[in-house]
């Protein structure tokens, strides 16, 4: 649903005030959370498939999530929430405290999973809380005519969240919603190997899920042309670095500081005062992303595409490090 109405203004340090106006409950584990602007009149900032916003919780936490809904809507943002078992506070918070009706600052929406829409087919995989990307590529591939084919895993269906949303999407013509419950009696595991090999011809192929899944997606997909291939991690598949022993300066504030074996580079960054941007702390949404002026990065991030990383111009300093002696950052 479009509002054709004014754009809500964000500030200039792109964050925005929003409400809860709903949760749901999806799944076990799983709640929806649809977040309306302040001002019925106003329309929220535009968003492309793909796209996740950042939530600023209580304590200085910062949490990405993925939208969910159809990217012609301006009227609203819906997230899904895992509750995860591991949790740093984030999720906890989102599914134990935050009630309706609060009224949350937010990012507004960042794209590192953007689709091509020149694709003729499009192939996509999910696992659990990873299906939440996944919905506003299903509803943008429905709006572009680009037929599609959903591959769908959960532990359990009492696991698999947006299960009605999906119904709704397979409905229309040029659609297809393969489920698979791995943990359920007779429940198998995806065959990675086979959808890859029953790909159509010029399709391109998205998958989001865990760091399992995703692995068994590189290998499938390694002799694909890599702008056919896209994934977006949500947890960090390499440890920080942390030999540290290595000079960095900050151009913009001339400051130098040495970071200890065992730190992080964010972790030095922080206990001089400087304020680095951040969010995810585990290299995957590109929050803290800062340019590089000299020296070479040893790059532990998700985001930064291999060629991106060869360029060495930039890092992701939550989890990044150095492999030359010193790095000067445009901080
Ligand atoms: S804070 Fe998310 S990538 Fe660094």
């Amino acid at each position: 649903m479009n509002h054709p109405l004014t754009p809500v203004t964000a500030t200039e340090t792109d964050t925005l005030q929003v409400r809860l106006r709903a949760t749901t409950y999806e799944a076990s584990n799983i709640l929806g959370f649809e977040l309306v602007p302040l001002d019925a009149t106003t329309n929220l900032p535009a968003f492309t498939a793909g796209a996740h916003i950042e939530l600023h919780l209580p304590g200085g936490m910062r949490r990405s999530y993925s939208l969910l809904n159809d990217p012609q809507e301006t009227h609203r943002y819906c997230i899904g929430v895992n509750l995860d078992a591991h949790s740093r506070g984030g999720s906890r918070y989102m599914h134990e405290q935050l009630r309706t009706g609060t009224v949350l600052t937010i990012g507004t929406p960042r794209n590192l999973f953007a689709m091509d829409e020149s694709s003729p087919f499009n192939v996509i995989i999910a696992g659990g809380i990873g299906i939440t990307p996944i919905l506003s590529m299903i509803a943008r591939s429905q709006t572009l005519g680009t037929p599609w084919r959903l591959h769908y895993v959960a532990r359990t269906r009492e696991h698999a969240g947006f299960l009605s949303l999906l119904d709704s999407y397979q409905c229309q013509p040029a659609s297809e919603v393969l489920l698979r419950f791995d943990q359920e009696p007779g429940g198998q595991m995806l065959d990675m190997n086979t959808v890859i090999e029953e790909l159509p011809a010029n399709a391109h192929v998205y998958a989001c899920g865990p760091a399992p899944m995703l692995a068994a997606y590189e290998k499938a997909t390694a002799e694909l042309p890599p702008e056919r291939v896209h994934r977006e991690y949500f947890a960090a598949q390499q440890a920080a670095a942390t030999d540290g022993s290595y000079t960095v300066t900050l151009a913009r504030s001339q400051r130098t500081l040495t970071i200890a074996p065992g730190q992080t580079l964010l972790e030095g960054l922080l206990a001089i005062g400087a304020e680095p941007t951040f969010s995810c702390q585990q290299g995957v949404c590109g929050t803290c992303e800062v340019r590089v002026m000299e020296g070479t990065p040893d790059h532990r991030d998700m985001v930064l595409s291999d060629t991106e990383k060869a360029a060495n111009d930039r890092m992701m300093v939550c989890c990044s490090g150095a492999l030359s002696p010193w790095l000067v950052l445009d901080l």
